[in-house]
């Protein structure tokens, strides 16, 4: 089996890829205005320091587990397990990520798809066709449906190409563009009259605020969810990194690169939200706080975008080319976790595979939009705020407590001769085994009866 399965062809290649399941539509709309409500630099500066002592360390177990079995999260937890009793729990483990991830990528077709119509009716308008923009920013059912099937569209068929084919390929091609994009699009908003006040509210620190247990928690779930941990995304892209790789210093660049692209959204979303209020938009809620999340994207932005003429359009089309690109290099790891499970578990070829669990998970979200205001919320609440923090203090149980240490130790040796000398050794054993289970807890205690 190992003979058949995909490996990215280089370091870049890895790297890309894995960033650009990290960086989705969380980092460029969540983090920034996160950061602007809730302390500014101060709020950077606790997440900067969550993302490396928390979410690193939970994105090198899901390395170090995928490329040690080299296979899908159901096989390599029951092989990482010390009997079959706990494999089988391992086995149970792994399926729930194939489940979570799956449904993850339910309710973020629909989003994506969003992001495309509201992207293509920039270009409508444009061309003068104000009737067809009009219809692809209306939310109805039927547009709803169509760019959620195409999203997925574009997904299957990313996906269907293998990992350096489909995956390697597309990322290295993509994640490129979307850097070159965001710095562009930062670089003009900042010409722009108010941008300095926006940059002034992100940057001014405010410890007092950035400091409340609340939101040390709420950046603790932020950095989670932006590093795509728990559901075994990391676990199968490690899977396929072949056994010269330095892992330690792959999973810093990751987490580099995501951390890097949410700051820099800041400077572009901040900014834009402050010529916006210059323009004459509202940013404010009715309490006071700025407008965040899908009013700022949706109604927001397009409103800025509306004061500034043609020139507001071709930023439009730009912006919203590049939340479709951050969404889609997520969405193939999301989707890639229940296909190689297909694949390897259960035989399947890979193009079959794609096409049944995509369509599967096509109807998943037309179920999400059929349902939309009983199902919708409750997805991403079940999936990302309880999911992702229990599946991801299961993964440090297993490699922590359960693992044979020195096994895990030769795995970081391959590609790491002198790990064992290292800082990273002396710390990331005990971080996994104490430190990361009690503030994982301590994220799920909070998030329940905070
Ligand atoms: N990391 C992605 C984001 O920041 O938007 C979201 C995500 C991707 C979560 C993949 C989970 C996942 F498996």
């Amino acid at each position: 089996m190992a003979a058949t399965r995909g490996e990215f062809s280089s370091r870049f290649g890895f790297v890309m890829a894995a960033a650009g399941s990290a960086v989705g539509l969380g980092n460029i709309w969540g983090f920034p205005t996160q950061a602007a409500s809730n302390g500014g630099a101060a709020f950077l500066l606790v997440y900067l320091a969550l993302a490396f002592t928390l979410a690193y360390p939970v994105l090198m177990v899901e390395l170090v587990i995928g490329r040690y079995a080299h296979a899908n999260a159901v096989n390599a937890l029951r092989r990482i397990s010390p009997s079959a009793a706990i494999g089988r729990i391992g086995a149970g483990v792994g399926i729930a990520g194939v489940v979570v991830a799956s449904l993850i990528l339910s309710f973020y077709a629909i989003v994506a798809g969003w992001m495309i119509a509201f992207g293509l009716a920039s270009v409508m308008a444009l061309m003068g066709q104000h009737g067809a923009a009009a219809w692809l920013t209306s939310f109805s059912f039927s547009s709803n449906v169509l760019f959620m099937l195409l999203f997925m569209s574009l997904t299957i068929g990313i996906i269907s190409a293998g990992v350096s084919n489909g995956i390697e390929r597309w990322s290295a091609r993509l994640m490129p563009v979307l850097i070159a994009t965001l710095v562009a699009l930062v670089v003009y908003v900042m010409t722009l009259d108010g941008a300095m006040d926006g940059l002034k509210v992100y940057l001014l620190p405010d410890f007092e605020r950035a400091l409340s247990p609340k939101l040390i928690v709420a950046a603790l779930g932020a950095a989670f969810f932006s590093l795509s941990l728990g559901v075994g995304t990391m676990l199968i892209y490690g899977s396929y990194i072949n056994d010269n790789e330095n892992l330690p210093v792959v999973g810093g660049l990751v987490t580099l690169v995501d951390i890097m692209i949410a700051v820099t959204a800041g400077f572009l979303v901040l900014p834009a939200m402050y010529v916006a209020l210059h323009n004459g938009v509202e940013i404010f809620t009715a309490t006071g706080q700025l407008i965040s999340e899908d009013t700022l994207i949706f109604t927001v932005l397009p409103e800025l975008f509306a004061t500034m003429g043609i020139a507001g359009i071709v930023v439009s089309i730009t912006f919203f080319a590049l939340m479709s690109i951050a969404a889609l290099t997520s969405s193939i790891s999301m989707l890639e976790v229940p296909v190689a499970y297909a694949i390897e578990e259960h035989n399947l070829p890979r193009k079959k595979a794609v096409l049944v669990i995509g369509g599967l998970i096509a109807l998943a979200s037309l179920t999400i939009l059929l349902n939309f205001e009983a199902l919708f919320g409750f997805v991403i609440t079940f999936t990302t705020r309880y999911s992702q923090p229990l599946l991801g203090l299961a993964l440090c149980i297993f490699t922590g407590w359960l693992w044979h240490r020195n096994t895990v130790l030769k795995e970081l040796q391959k590609g790491a001769p002198d790990v064992a000398a290292g800082w990273f050794w002396k710390i990331w054993p005990w971080y996994i085994k104490f430190f990361c289970p009690v503030i994982i807890l301590a994220i799920f205690a909070q998030s329940i009866w905070g």
